[in-house]
């Protein structure tokens, strides 16, 4: 049985007083929540979400990273970094991060290493945009994203890596997948890990990412491949995202 599992994604939205709002409106209202909670703040916020959240449930994310370890890379941050202020996950090849700032999938699949190799937990996205499902490549365009990360690093990796399915023309847009559409991709995805293994296939977490919110969370969560959900606008709201971690 896998366990629901909710990230917020703050994106580029934060201050130091949001943030404290924020936390302390979620903390407020953990329980009865079964689901793993996860929060994804920007960098500099690292430091205050982990003072946060210290002695909860609640756990730590950033939003990227660098590939390398450390060195002249003015403006990056590393993998340990990340981890030094509490964090145990990290999202990867965001559909943002690959469409505005020129993310391969080559690079997407050296971030996901990264990661894992500092002993980080890949939220890795995967997602086609409204073009590529209008032209019927949906499934091309999320299983070549997937087969980059496979042939770097190995099926036994997708033991540590959470899959975030996120329909591009989803995310911020009001528009969600229906069940339908979002179960039809996921069972996709865990169709293409069990070609390489069925036993991680049935333990990789897949969560679905798009206009998720208090509404229709419970709904595409209770879909049997839908393990929980990545959430943006509907996260920076204790009561919403609260909400959604409950519908678990
Ligand atoms: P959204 O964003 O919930 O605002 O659509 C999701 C995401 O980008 O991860």
């Amino acid at each position: 049985m896998r366990k629901t599992i909710v990230a917020g994604n703050w994106k580029m939205n934060a201050s130091k007083e949001s943030v404290k709002t924020l936390i302390e409106g979620i903390l407020s209202g953990m329980n009865g929540v079964s689901s793993e909670v996860i929060v994804c703040a920007p960098f500099p916020y690292l430091s205050q979400v982990e003072t946060l959240i210290s002695n909860t449930s609640l756990m730590l994310g950033a939003q990227n990273l660098n590939v390398n370890t450390k060195g002249a890379f003015t403006g990056e941050v590393s993998p340990d970094m990340i981890k030094d202020f509490g964090a145990q996950h990290v999202i990867v090849g965001h559909s943002e991060r690959r469409s505005l700032y020129g993310e391969s999938i080559t690079i997407v699949a050296e971030k996901t290493k990264a990661a894992i190799d500092a002993g980080l937990i890949p939220l890795l996205c995967v997602g086609e945009s409204l073009e590529e499902r209008d032209s019927g490549n949906t499934e091309v365009v999320v299983a070549e994203q997937l087969n980059a990360v496979i042939n770097l690093l190995g099926i036994e990796a997708f033991e540590g890596i959470i899959i975030a399915y996120e329909p591009v023309w989803a995310i911020g847009t009001g528009l969600t997948a229906s069940p339908e559409q979002a179960q039809a991709v996921h069972l996709f995805i865990r169709g293409l890990l069990a070609d390489s293994s069925e036993s991680i296939a049935q333990k990789t977490p897949i969560l679905y990412g798009g206009s998720m919110n208090a509404g229709n969370a419970a709904e595409l969560i209770s879909c049997s491949d839908i393990d929980g959900g990545l959430i943006g606008g509907a996260a920076l709201k204790a009561e919403d995202f609260l909400q959604i971690c409950k519908a678990g």
